[in-house]
């Protein structure tokens, strides 16, 4: 069988590779992870979280920091082997074949895409919680209340999440004009939300009560709610540390500074999440919210908002880090971290909807998508085309949908593209020894088993209708590719034409 297979020479020499300058060190590559990874996860999905797993967050938060950790590893070593743009899609096409390639980049629609609707809705929150308190924080502007209704998605509570939809039409609107992260506009943002995360700390921390933390475990460890399944939601609070193994191109001593930059940003992400996790844990209390027979309602239902209705509860804010704030007699603190929010998570929707355009494009250019969407705006020199079909679907996604069912769609996305990347390292490690690897994952054979296991483990505690749904847009997928990538694939008909 042909797995059409595209060496990796050839995928080096198409992509015009570009010699860049050497010019990141440790400390910039670690802030770029920082920017990166935080974003809704830490200042949205805590309240997601401790709705499933109670206290025992906290244990979540380690399980999915490791499980990143050691996919981080493997993703750096492939990012050294294959540094041009399209990501773990990129990487399957060298190892796995066009096939694999193709469903891996079906499936980085739903961690790049989906992940942008998630925090446009995570933004939403802070904005709508902000602007009911703005006289707070500006005594000449009034308050602003939103309608429930037009500040959710029908499956919250509401009819239509306004804000969520009009922030994602404007990031859409600032691609095609050509709008990038530049790393000084990253500095500032990054240094924006350290300070809100600290801040909460430094607030929160000191009011703990120990018995805040009693039942730690209310919903169990293992199943659809409870531990390990608030660790596969809260895994979304971690995603964008590959943005930093995409950068070993640029990076000087890329062997050493490549996984000072990763492990080091995850492990400052982690303590922060464990310390912010605590603090709201201990100081306002973290219990999920039962229905009337006892049940564990899910996040994101219409039982759960229902059940909010009326009730000042961690669980049920759409702003948890504001909440708890507020809850602890600091209104206006409470308000300047929800600003932090309104500032900062824009750039994150903005990295998400950014990467998967290029992804886009570079499936355009292999003639797996029409080459309509590979084309390039002649004024603005961006793929228009297909960044407003990007954006109008992360729009609709973000209108419609509840934050933590969209991170947990994003997340099955993600983990099976980590997964394919971690069995690829050891691939290549037997097919290809001999290549030139300026990283090398340490420990592979340790690494990349225990990153396989742990992307299994956090997608098997996924809701059922997660799993469903990622199996059903896989199958869409796999006609779409029979019906049309299959035919048109330059690299298949580049090898008929060679007779291979
Ligand atoms: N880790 C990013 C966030 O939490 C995607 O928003």
């Amino acid at each position: 069988m042909n797995l059409r297979i595209k060496s990796l020479d050839d995928i080096l020499a198409t992509a015009e590779r570009k010699s860049l300058h050497r010019s990141l060190g440790a400390f910039q590559l670690t802030m770029l992870g920082v920017g990166a990874i935080i974003g809704t996860g830490i200042f949205v999905l805590t309240a997601e979280a401790a709705q499933k797993a109670g206290p025992g967050m906290m244990v979540s938060f380690v399980i999915a920091g490791f499980v990143c950790a050691v996919t981080a590893l493997c993703y750096a070593e492939m990012a050294s082997m294959i540094p041009v743009s399209g990501s773990a899609y990129t990487y399957s096409y060298a190892v796995l074949g066009e096939l694999v390639a193709w469903i891996v980049g079906w499936a980085l629609i739903l961690e790049y895409a989906i992940a942008g609707s998630t925090v446009a809705v995570g933004w939403s929150g802070y904005m709508a919680g902000l602007l009911r308190n703005l006289h707070e924080l500006v005594p000449f502007l009034p308050n602003v209340e939103i309608p429930m209704q037009w500040a959710n998605g029908p499956f919250d509570g509401g009819i239509l999440n306004v804000p969520a939809l009009l922030i994602s039409l404007l990031i859409t609107w600032l691609l095609v004009l050509g709008t990038k992260e530049s790393a000084y506009v990253n500095s500032i943002l990054v240094s924006i939300k350290v300070v809100a995360l600290t801040v909460f700390v430094l607030l929160a921390l000191p009011v703990m009560h120990l018995e805040n933390f009693h039942p730690f475990a209310p919903n169990g460890y293992v199943g659809k709610l409870g531990v390990g399944a608030a660790a596969a939601s809260i895994f979304f609070a971690y995603v964008g540390f590959d943005a930093v193994s995409t950068a070993a191109e640029e990076t000087k001593n890329p062997n050493r500074n490549i996984p000072i930059g990763l492990i080091g940003s995850l492990l400052i992400c982690t303590v922060f999440y464990l310390l912010v996790a605590a603090g709201a844990i201990g100081s306002v209390g973290a219990q999920p919210l039962s229905g009337p027979q006892g049940q564990v309602l899910e996040p994101g239902s219409v039982e759960l908002a229902a059940a909010c209705q009326g009730l000042h509860q961690l669980v049920c804010s759409k702003e948890p880090l504001a909440f708890v704030l507020r809850e602890l007699h600091f209104p206006n603190i409470g308000n300047l971290i929800g600003l932090a929010a309104g500032i900062a998570l824009p750039s994150v929707i903005l990295m998400m909807v950014f990467g998967q355009t290029r992804i886009f494009f570079v499936m355009a250019r292999d003639g797996l998508l029409p080459p309509v969407f590979a084309t390039i705006h002649p004024k603005y020199k961006t793929p228009h085309i297909v960044t407003i079909c990007t954006g109008l679907f992360v729009s609709f996604f973000a209108a419609l949908f509840p934050v933590g069912k969209l991170a947990d769609i994003s997340n099955s996305g993600t983990l099976f593209a980590f997964l394919v990347v971690a069995a690829g390292v050891m691939i290549l490690r037997v097919r290809d020894p001999g290549r030139k690897r300026t990283f090398r994952t340490p420990g592979v054979w340790v690494m990349g088993p225990l990153a396989i296991f742990g992307c299994l483990f956090l997608f098997s505690q996924l809701s059922t209708y997660t799993e469903v749904l990622f199996l059903s847009w896989t199958a869409f997928g796999l006609l779409i590719y029979y019906g049309y990538g299959y035919r048109k694939s330059y690299h298949a008909r580049d090898e008929q034409a060679a007779g291979r």
